[in-house]
């Protein structure tokens, strides 16, 4: 399938990272049995996956800006375009093998996310997407869920880590939701979660104090697919929350009903 040379460029480094992600994966099945395990390891997989989509990225479009969860804020002498990336979304996943993992590129334009791309390079699955363009799984077009009761509908969350976030909101939350459900899952990638709602795969997810990597490729992705994303309010930006709700129109609706008065 012919995508644009943007997508491509998005593409190239995705895959490129991927496998230096892949060769890593490998190496943590031994270091697992260690006493200290992989992490400090994996913290050398993080960074190194970043500066391989910082060095594919910038060749292909020297000036933009880049924002990377490993390496912070690089300016670049192009203003308008930036690019937000998140090298390894999924990394207590991948620390313990679990192969529910990502790399997700962002591209924002003037404040608008245009162009995203999020691969997970153990099962091969390569999400893409562009403004007005739709949205695709390794080359099939996307569409979100079409269920419409909520007793029908599987939804994903997130659940904060030990000493982050409100663990007792998190709870009434939980607790709100699962009443309603025919099922709840905690996948552990924030990228992948939301690639599932433009997969059609989840129908609904919510999560907070997510950052602006986990959430701007996976948001263009859903909006492409037809579905809605928004923070806790309804009708606010999730990238400048970093609240999260989604799914297609009833659902997100439903969601936002349940958990904007908690
Ligand atoms: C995390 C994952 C996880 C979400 C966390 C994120 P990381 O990203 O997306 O699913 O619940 O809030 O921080 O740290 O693995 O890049
Ligand atoms: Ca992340
Ligand atoms: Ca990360």
């Amino acid at each position: 399938m012919l995508h644009s040379a943007l997508i491509n460029v998005m593409v190239k480094a995705a895959r490129n990272a991927g496998r230096s992600l892949k060769r890593d994966l490998g190496e943590i099945e031994h270091l697992q049995v260690s006493l200290k395990g992989p992490a400090n390891f994996v913290t050398k997989a993080d960074q190194r996956a970043e500066e391989l989509l910082y060095a594919d990225l910038t060749k292909s479009r020297p000036g933009y800006g880049f924002i990377g969860e490993e390496g912070g804020t690089r300016e670049g002498a192009d203003k308008s375009h930036t690019w937000i990336v998140d090298p390894l979304d999924g990394t207590t996943n991948f620390l313990h093998g679990i192969p529910q993992f990502a790399i997700s590129i962002g591209l924002q334009r003037d404040g608008v996310i245009i162009a995203g791309v999020i691969y997970n390079p153990a099962n091969d699955e390569l999400y893409i997407a562009e403004r007005g363009k739709g949205a695709f799984l390794n080359d099939q077009r996307l569409r979100v869920a079409g269920r419409r009761k909520l007793d029908e509908c599987v939804i994903g969350c997130g659940l904060p880590h030990i000493g982050r976030g409100d663990h007792e909101q998190s709870r009434r939350e939980l607790t709100a939701i699962q009443q309603k459900v025919a099922g709840l899952r905690r996948f552990g990638a924030a990228s992948l979660d939301l690639a599932f709602i433009a997969a059609g795969r989840l129908d609904g997810y919510w999560e907070r104090n997510l950052q602006p990597w986990d959430i701007a490729a996976g948001q263009i992705m859903i909006r492409e697919a037809g579905g809605v994303i928004s923070g806790i309010e309804g009708d606010d930006d999730p990238l400048k929350t970093g609240h999260v709700i989604c799914g297609n129109e009833f659902v997100h609706k439903e969601l936002v009903k349940i958990l904007k008065p908690l």
